[in-house]
């Protein structure tokens, strides 16, 4: 067998079981699994996934009060933590506790202290109601099987005039269109605020009314 073919065995491999990801994971929860948190850690992660850039669409601001929901290790929060100082604070919550767990050892590394973390499921997220300003997910919508109640509980948390901030990043296996994810929004409540970016890495805003 030729390397050419094997190539194209393995990438025929690895987009059949992409779209199996996508597909199952409407139905039940199939997250991002601990092991390839290196994938979004790695020194490499930064710049192909345009860190820096998606949080200059979120717009934080310093003195914010920010949860990220699927925060995973920490790619976006731990310079988001940065980004609120002084006098804000950041929350993460994930579903795995892997992913707490390294997300608490990379912000003990780098010497952050205003964030917290929340082991739990999008859909109950155990935040107090409007409590907090800023909401964010990146390549994280599609990994949660009840989108419509994640993004009702997000409406709940905000305080009136805060911002859901939702970032889709192609071609993750779980990534919704611009059109998807606007409908989704303005069905919990939420206005459009600015969408930025192409369509194959975007960050869509959207204000709680
Ligand atoms: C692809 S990773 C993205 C990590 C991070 N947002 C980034 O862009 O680097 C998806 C993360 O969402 C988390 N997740 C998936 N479903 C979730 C749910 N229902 N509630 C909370 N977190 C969830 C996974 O555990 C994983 O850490």
């Amino acid at each position: 067998m030729n390397s050419l073919l094997i190539l194209g065995i393995v990438l025929a491999a690895i987009i059949i079981a992409s779209f199996w990801w996508r597909d199952a994971s409407r139905r039940r929860s199939l997250p991002c699994p601990t092991w390839l948190a290196s994938m979004l850690d790695s020194r490499w992660s930064d710049a192909l996934l345009g860190t820096q850039a998606t949080l200059d669409h979120i717009g934080l601001q310093p003195g914010q009060r920010v949860l990220e929901i699927g925060p995973g290790p920490g790619r976006l929060l731990i310079p988001a933590a940065k980004r609120v100082l002084p006098g804000g604070e950041v929350v993460g919550l994930d579903i795995q506790p892997g992913m707490i767990e390294r997300l608490k050892a990379r912000a003990a590394q780098a010497g952050v202290s205003n964030l917290t973390t929340i082991l739990g499921d999008a859909t109950q997220p155990n935040v107090l109601p409007e409590s907090v300003d800023v909401i964010f997910l990146c390549t994280v919508l599609g990994e949660i099987p009840d989108r419509e109640a994640a993004l009702l509980q997000c409406y709940t948390a905000l305080k009136p005039g805060g911002i859901l901030s939702i970032t889709e990043i192609f071609p993750d296996p779980h990534y919704q269109s611009r059109a998807t994810v606007q409908r989704l929004a303005e069905s919990a409540g939420f206005r459009l605020q600015a969408i930025h970016g192409p369509w194959y890495f975007f960050t869509a805003n959207f204000v709680k009314a």
